[in-house]
């Protein structure tokens, strides 16, 4: 923390190796270290700094996925960071209690930035969440678990993995960039923070003994209570945090099981693009005897919604054949579209693929109003900043693009599918 309170942090984007297998170096990419970054954390109110400096090769950029900042912080693909460069975007975080992270942005190479490494998290706490007594101790009762998947050669390298429809499948999963990973659990209740890092891939997480898996919040905060599911789906970027409670000397694995139900694919395109795989993610291993843990209160926090009568525009985006939206593939060069600063926005998406899609918005938490006109399940009726939308399927998304004008610097929305990406499958709005 700087003199004047600002919560001041340091990103150093490098080449470097990580040994995935014993004995075997594998190139990677990292934040001050091998593989991935460290987890940032701050608190509501909170004014930060980020140092960032690329000690790469080549030109990258770092984005803070899911916070609410100026454009010319976003770390989007105009704010680029050359070799040896350094940039230090800084705001204030006025937004509630998430799991947010970050990961590189530049246009066309986010996919190949993000498979070698390049990928953290960025916590924000708040007084709300603090007052729920929820499991908050890092590491031990409050456990990320970056979930990403990878291709091995037979000898233990790691490599690229063959594209499908949506991107490069690996055909094995990392936690935290460790293979076969486990944790030993200490506490009666632990809270898992879920990140689907992965470029391409859609998990349906589960808990091997079938008791159902525990959501307490998705993207951009906690929900308003927690909801008992039987899996929980994420698409590449989305982010959830689940509860589970532990006795002594138990173990449970928690797993990914796809269905091409759950993949929106028929079953002929699932088979090959990863809808029927399962993969074990995460061992959790109960010690003999567990702290107690904590009781978590039926009603988390208070949501309030938006008013869909102070609307103020209404936008129609269309996920169509190739890798555009609206009939276009990004064009740096071009802004698609231009948001009224502090008005309520009513953006629909529609997905007229015969696969699905990641749809991200920049700089905003939304709300998902309706799919196909009905009333979003509870584990999209939180706040969100990506959404898997499956095909033939309409959503309606509110949201609010507050305190931030800026004309001549774009947020972006896109796929993020980061191969879709990478082909062009965003476009760029300013906020005036
Ligand atoms: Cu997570 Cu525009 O990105
Ligand atoms: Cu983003
Ligand atoms: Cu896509």
């Amino acid at each position: 923390v700087a003199a004047d309170g600002t919560r001041v942090f340091a990103l150093d984007a490098r080449a470097g190796a990580t040994e995935f297998t014993a004995g075997v170096e594998s190139d990677t990419w990292g934040f001050n270290g091998g593989y991935l970054g460290p987890t940032l954390v701050a608190d509501r109110g909170e004014q930060v700094r980020i140092d960032v400096t690329n000690s790469l090769e080549t030109a990258t950029t770092v984005h803070w996925h899911g916070m609410h900042l100026p454009a010319a912080m976003d770390g989007g693909p105009h704010q680029m960071v050359e070799p040896d460069a350094s940039w230090s975007p800084a705001w204030r975080i006025d937004q509630p209690a998430a799991t947010l992270w970050y990961h590189p942005h530049p246009h066309g190479e986010t996919e190949s930035h993000v498979a070698r490494g390049l990928a953290g998290l960025f916590l924000l706490h708040d007084e709300a969440e603090r007052a729920l007594g929820l499991p908050g101790e890092y590491g031990v009762d409050d456990v990320p678990v970056i979930v990403q998947d990878a291709g091995f050669s037979r000898d233990g390298e790691r490599e690229d993995p063959q594209r499908g429809y949506a991107g490069g499948l690996g055909d094995e999963l990392i936690v935290n960039g460790t293979r076969h990973p486990y944790f030993d659990v200490t506490d009666a209740l632990v809270r898992l923070r879920l990140l689907n890092a992965s470029t391409a891939r859609t998990y349906a997480f589960t808990w091997s003994d079938g008791r159902p898996i525990e959501l307490i919040a998705t993207d951009g905060g906690l929900l308003e209570a927690s909801v008992a599911l039987d899996h929980v789906r994420l698409s590449p970027g989305e982010r959830a945090e689940v509860l589970v409670r532990m006795t002594p000397g138990e173990t449970v694995m928690l797993q990914s099981r796809m269905t091409p139900e759950i993949a929106g694919l028929v079953p002929a395109v699932a088979a090959t693009n990863g809808g029927t795989d399962a993969f074990d993610v995460l061992e959790l291993r109960a010690a003999g005897d567990l702290e107690p843990g904590a009781s978590v209160p039926a009603r988390l926090v208070e949501i309030v919604d938006f008013d869909a009568a102070d609307v103020a525009t209404t936008r129609h985006f269309e996920l169509g054949d190739g890798f555009e939206i609206n009939g276009e593939a990004m064009d740096p060069g071009r802004i698609d579209e231009t948001v009224t600063v502090n008005t309520l926005e009513r953006w629909i998406v529609e997905n007229r693929n015969a696969v699905p899609h990641s749809f991200h918005v920049h700089d905003v938490q939304f709300r998902v109003a309706s799919i196909d006109g009905a009333p979003p399940p509870p584990e999209m009726a939180g706040w969100k900043d990506t959404i898997f939308t499956e095909p033939e399927t309409t959503y309606e998304l509110l949201m609010r693009f507050d305190d931030y004008a800026d004309p001549s610097t774009p947020y972006m929305y896109h796929c993020h599918l980061l191969w879709h990406e990478d082909q062009g499958m965003m476009g760029q709005f300013a906020v005036v």
